[in-house]
């Protein structure tokens, strides 16, 4: 596969801008974008937190791994992923296959600020939500840097500007 056919996926922390900046890569490059989560719910008709909640958080693994085996076959999508998503190494040898993992790296902080108050995070749904999000982290931070083909820091950036920064190192690897 060449590289300019690849997919661009996004990993990082919940919270930590995959969609928005996915959305803006994916028009800068004139790619199509996709989103998993939003592809598990429109496809099950349920909401994440529903998911969660009704069916439990292994059946919304499967079918995050379901999703993933259909639009890995695709080619020249931004794809969002969820945060969860390298937990399963199915899910990142498919990805990886035919795509190149952008990891956005984010601190416990900037996750709270983005999404302290969110009820939408099931995962997060707890008494200090801080101390989640740091142990979450934790065991969560080497998987995104082992599969990371790329990794950018978003400590104090614009999201237009890092979208830019991501879009040129991206056109030097496909070169
Ligand atoms: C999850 C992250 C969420 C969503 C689900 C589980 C996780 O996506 O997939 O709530 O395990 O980190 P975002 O990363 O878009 O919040």
């Amino acid at each position: 596969m060449k590289e300019n056919k690849k997919n661009i996926v996004i990993i990082g922390f919940m919270g930590c801008g995959k969609t928005t900046l996915g959305k803006k890569l994916s028009v800068k490059l004139g790619y199509e974008f996709i989103d998993t989560d939003k592809l598990i719910e429109d496809c099950s008709g349920f909401t994440i937190p529903e998911l969660f909640e009704q069916k439990g958080e292994p059946y919304f693994r499967r079918l995050e791994l379901e999703t993933v085996r259909k639009i890995s076959k695709n080619q020249r999508c931004v794809i969002s992923t969820g945060g969860g998503i390298i937990k399963n190494p199915l899910n990142m040898d498919l990805l990886s296959h035919n795509g190149i993992i952008v990891y956005l790296e984010a601190t416990p902080e900037h996750i709270y600020r983005n999404v302290g108050n969110d009820k939408n995070r099931p995962l997060l749904q707890t008494d200090d939500k801080m101390e989640t999000i740091r142990r979450l982290m934790e065991e969560r931070k080497h998987l995104y840097e082992k599969y990371a083909h790329l990794t950018v820091d978003l400590t104090g950036g614009i999201v237009n500007v890092i979208t830019d920064r991501i879009a040129l190192a991206l056109e030097e690897k496909m070169r």
